[in-house]
């Protein structure tokens, strides 16, 4: 009996790792089938069949988009009957570090880790193996050199270029493809996330990379992080339009929540998005698909918090069930998808 269950876990385990894939696309030497399925039956015999206790780790709870994605995670967990148990790392690393070795010491069947550094991969990739706890990094990718000396560690994310691409291609969808004033140039500024972070750096790059490769000339007027944060977005566009009025077409933001900071400042500067000035974000929060569908954004890319939530936790059980990831085979991506004002209808609840 215990032998059937755990052949159909295996079953399902493979399938899931497999959709898990899907959306991988710049790596073609990671095919969904060089992914080592579990092991066979009798070496998991501590598989839990229901329930489990999960320690997740968020690196920072103030963030609007992982406010989003540790709810879902908390909700699917729970619905399946799991015992979670979620920390706030306070955008501290030594914290979380702390908080890693409590759920250890506490005996957790597996861990879910939102880095707070991803400079500080090696060191938790190297506890969580050490303790041999079945581990799922998310939000902030790791190399796959860093994850390849632990096998039952596995990343599940996005991939951060493809949002910056659509970021660019929402301006080039505009009628004048962000050259508002006809000088034959696109002059934007940049509002960074943390730049210790894969998806600020790649949001940066590739935004304005589809702009050049549709053969547009650009300008940066200025680039400055602003940390994920709303208050950030807000005070560097405000200091950017008072400096470059209207030599400003493009506000870049490298997420949503500093967009919808960066719009309280372009209407306080007079300026009406979409007229004389665009306006991009990442994540989808619920807050910017209301701007999106106002007209007061260009638009936003939805990062999908419970796409990824529900397949950390495939992936979770997965290696619950005794599935082992091979080096260079331990990203898996969930889609990010465009969102206009065509389509906003489409992701508002
Ligand atoms: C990004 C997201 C940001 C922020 C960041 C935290 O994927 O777009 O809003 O949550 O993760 O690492």
């Amino acid at each position: 009996m215990k032998k059937i269950f755990a052949l159909a876990l295996c079953a399902v385990m493979m399938l899931s790792v497999l959709a898990g894939c899907g959306g991988k696309q710049d790596a073609p030497a990671d095919t969904p089938a060089q992914n080592e399925p579990a092991a066979p039956a009798e070496t998991t015999p501590d598989a839990p069949e229901a329930g489990g206790t999960i320690g997740v780790c968020i690196y920072q709870f103030t963030d609007a988009f992982m406010t989003t994605y540790r709810n879902a995670l908390q909700e699917i967990l729970e619905g399946k009957g799991y015992k979670v148990t979620t920390v706030d790392g306070a955008n501290d690393q030594a914290k979380q570090n702390e908080q890693i070795n409590t759920f250890i010491t506490q005996g957790v069947d597996a861990l879910i880790i939102n880095p707070v550094m991803t400079s500080a991969a090696d060191q938790i990739i190297a506890t969580v193996q050490a303790a041999g706890i079945p581990t799922v990094l998310i939000n902030r990718e790791p190399t796959p050199e860093q994850m390849a000396v632990y096998d039952k560690l596995v990343y599940v994310g996005c991939d951060a270029r493809q949002s910056g691409t659509m970021q660019g291609e929402l301006i080039l969808d505009t009628p004048n493809k962000g050259d508002i004033n006809g000088d034959g140039k696109v002059s934007y500024i940049m509002v960074q996330g943390d730049p210790e972070n894969v998806d600020a750096q790649y949001r940066t790059e590739f935004s304005v990379k589809a702009l050049v490769d549709a053969g547009m000339e650009v300008e940066e007027l200025n680039l400055t992080r602003g940390d994920w944060m709303r208050e950030r977005g807000q005070e560097i566009v405000a200091n950017d339009l008072a400096q470059f009025g209207d030599q400003v077409e493009v506000v870049f933001c490298n997420n949503d929540d500093m967009a919808i900071g960066a719009l309280q400042s372009i209407q306080a500067a007079g300026r009406k998005v979409n007229e004389d000035i665009y306006l991009v974000g990442v994540d989808a929060l619920d807050a910017a698909l209301n701007e999106v569908s106002n007209g007061n954004m260009t638009g936003t890319v939805l990062n999908d918090a419970v796409g990824q939530a529900t397949a950390a936790v495939e992936q979770m059980e997965a290696l619950l069930g005794g599935a082992t990831f091979s080096s260079g085979n331990q990203s898996v991506y969930v889609d990010y998808v465009k969102v206009t004002p065509e389509n906003v209808g489409d992701f508002m609840s």
